[in-house]
């Protein structure tokens, strides 16, 4: 490739290896990357100043990127050569990295990824919630920063994701794979064979299970024309060394489903209950879906803190233990219970908020829309003698009104982590009119957490917020923020 000492762009051609026509694709040269924008993609500027958002590539670095989307005032594209490499830049240790969706951030160093996090948050408060805050806290980085996810997902295909290259020699997809969906290919999986997220034995429960199939001649689903039999695998491990495999498969066929499974228990032991789906649906969701549990109890237990928890296949449940354990210490900490707290903890899941800190207050009170969620935080509270804890399932913005603030006493803390998508403004509305002195605002997405800060201003001031890493290796980042009630409202 022609090379100039300064920034520039050039045109190549390029043909397209399925179709095997020929198209003009746009080099930019020596891009300069300056940070991580949202979404955690690496974000730089071309030789006329625009903004060009590059995959692969770490702040500090310096290089070529073939651009696949031109809009006006900005690019992206891919790296195709690093003219000089950052400080920040690390060795990935994954086999399936930039092939698969998950772990992107492999080639940055972890305290990079960390100040990246801290970064980001500090960058979406400033422009989005606009309001002012009191302390910043450093991120809270995790102690293992591999095998830390207790739960994990797989997806059966009878089509396997192919490189470039093996493209180019004419191999055919047409393979059993088991493993991950490849970020915009919807039909196409990449066959995983070592994933570093959940501990020991995933790999070889995965793999194992991938050969079970295979040997039992049983279809793997396509996506595209809708046929085949296997469909999709859950496994949460947890740390009490329970193993928790759900398996959703197309059809209700007994008698083959029993076979396979029963072979599943014998080659893997260690595996403590099977539950299995069956998923008729054209989309891969499985928790509208009744489960059968074939083997085991039914649910797995794991512990955070002194709490022992059950977790039920359709139960959320914080992804990695070690750290969610660190997050609720935080949300503690930020609380500094006295013991005569009423606490409400909106968005309860199965309770791991609510069931973690009732020892240190009065009473607390959940709420969770997941009907079978409330029923394994009801069960958590009695198995661990907790008796100050009422669970509700429902809407939090049905649920949470004035009659409920009259049976249930007014908050002195109002704990509150909604899903991604942030709090509805009605919660908001409500949360302004009930008035709880100290509100927690625990958050997976610091743009919606920071537009509902903007509109709590009217009467809450940012006292303080701790970034928590839940999620090494990819740009995701838990936040937690405090909020005090102004005094003069
Ligand atoms: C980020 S999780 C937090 C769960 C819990 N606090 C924990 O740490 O395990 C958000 C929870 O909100 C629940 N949820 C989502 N939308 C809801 C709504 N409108 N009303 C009540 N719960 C909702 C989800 O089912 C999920 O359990």
């Amino acid at each position: 490739m022609f090379l100039t000492n300064k920034r520039s762009k050039l045109k190549m051609e390029q043909k397209n290896p399925e179709t095997g026509k020929r198209k003009k694709v746009r080099i930019l040269e020596k891009v300069v990357i300056t940070g991580i924008a949202d979404k955690g993609k690496a974000v730089g500027r071309d030789a006329e100043g625009q903004i060009v958002f590059v995959e692969n590539a770490a702040p500090g670095d310096v290089v070529d990127v073939k651009v696949h989307k031109e809009k006006s005032g900005y690019s992206e594209g891919v790296t195709i050569k690093i003219h000089t490499y950052s400080e920040e830049r690390t060795q990935p240790f994954c086999q399936h990295f930039n092939l698969c969706g998950g772990c992107r951030w492999q080639h940055i160093t972890y305290p990079a990824q960390l100040k990246h996090k801290q970064l980001q948050i500090e960058s979406t408060f400033k422009h989005l919630a606009k309001v002012p805050v009191g302390e910043w806290q450093p991120i809270l980085g995790c102690i293992e920063n591999t095998y830390y996810r207790n739960k994990i997902e797989f997806t059966f295909s009878n089509k396997r994701w192919l490189t470039h290259e093996e493209v180019n020699s004419n191999i055919s997809n047409l393979e059993d794979v088991l493993g991950f969906h490849r970020p915009g290919a919807f039909d196409k999986i990449l066959n995983v064979e070592k994933c570093w997220l959940q501990p020991d034995p995933s790999n070889e429960i995965r793999n194992t299970i991938r050969e079970i199939c295979i040997e039992q001649n049983l279809s793997f689903y396509d996506m595209k024309l809708h046929r085949g039999f296997m469909r999709h695998l859950l496994m949460r491990i947890t740390t009490l060394g329970e193993i928790m495999l759900i398996l959703s498969v197309k059809e209700n066929r007994e008698e083959r489903i029993h076979k396979l499974l029963s072979a599943i228990q014998a080659r893997l032991p260690q595996i403590t209950t099977i539950i299995y789906c069956i998923n008729p649906k054209l989309n891969d969701y499985i928790l509208d879906l009744p489960m059968v549990t074939f083997s085991g109890k039914g649910y797995v237990e794991e512990m955070l803190g002194d709490v022992r928890f059950q977790i039920g296949p359709k139960s959320f449940f914080q992804t990695n233990t070690k750290q969610a354990e660190r997050l609720f210490d935080t949300v503690a900490d930020f609380c500094e219970f006295n013991g005569t707290e009423n606490v409400y903890d909106l968005y309860t899941g199965i309770g791991s908020i609510a069931l973690y800190i009732a020892h240190k207050v009065s009473h607390v009170v959940g709420i969770e829309e997941i009907g079978p969620a409330i029923e394994d935080a009801k069960d958590n509270a009695a198995r661990n003698g907790l008796t100050n804890t009422t669970f509700y399932a429902g809407d939090v913005k049905d649920i949470l009104t004035h009659e409920f603030a009259e049976k249930h006493g007014k908050p002195d803390v109002l704990i509150t982590d909604p899903p991604r998508a942030g709090m509805h403004d009605k919660v908001v509305k409500m949360l302004l009119q009930l008035e709880a002195p100290k509100l927690i605002y625990v958050s997976c997405n610091p743009a919606t957490q920071a537009r509902d800060l903007a509109l709590l201003h009217e009467k809450y001031d940012v006292v303080k917020v701790r970034p928590v890493d839940m999620f090494p290796h990819t740009h995701h980042v838990e936040n937690v923020a405090l909020l005090h009630l102004r005094t003069s409202s």
